[in-house]
């Protein structure tokens, strides 16, 4: 898992903004709304990178470090770890972008497993090319 610097891991997968819907009774934005964030960023990932459908499967370790508020821009930075038969398990990373300003700050980190399935839901096989591309780089 990251180390906790200011410095993001992976791709940019997704960027949202936190709304006041999104908001508990203290001002804070729900985890759930940050989970739901992970879970688009690493199927996005894992869509583009096993070329087709994917399900979420486990959300294997999650950490909330520090409370998003209404108006903050949250950037989900997604990087494969394993590549299994038919699964992908990623780390989630979700920074709090500011402006260019200031540095960014690690909100919450998780990893989080897909499998790849067909259109019918069924789980497919990862293509052995993408494996080997993978494990190369
Ligand atoms: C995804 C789905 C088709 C997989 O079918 P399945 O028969 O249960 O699959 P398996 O038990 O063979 O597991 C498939 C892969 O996931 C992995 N896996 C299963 N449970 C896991 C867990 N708890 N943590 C990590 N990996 C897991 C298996 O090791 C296997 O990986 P591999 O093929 O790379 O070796 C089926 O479980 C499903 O439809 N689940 C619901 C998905 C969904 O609706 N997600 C959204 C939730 S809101």
């Amino acid at each position: 898992m990251t180390d906790r610097s200011n410095h993001p891991e992976g791709v940019l997968s997704l960027q949202n903004i936190a709304m006041p819907a999104d908001t508990n009774w203290s001002g804070d934005v729900f985890g759930g709304w940050i989970v739901s964030q992970m879970d688009l960023a690493g199927a996005i990932h894992v869509e583009r990178f096993s070329k087709g459908r994917c399900a979420t499967i486990a959300i294997n370790e999650m950490t909330f470090l520090v409370p998003v508020k209404v108006g903050n821009v949250i950037s989900c930075y997604t990087k494969v770890l394993k590549v299994g038969n038919t699964s992908v398990q990623v780390q989630i990373e979700v920074w709090n972008s500011h402006d260019d300003s200031r540095a960014p700050i690690l909100i919450t980190q998780g990893v989080f497993t897909f499998v790849a399935v067909d259109v019918n839901g069924n789980k497919r096989q990862i293509s052995e090319q993408i494996k080997q591309e993978f494990l190369a780089n």
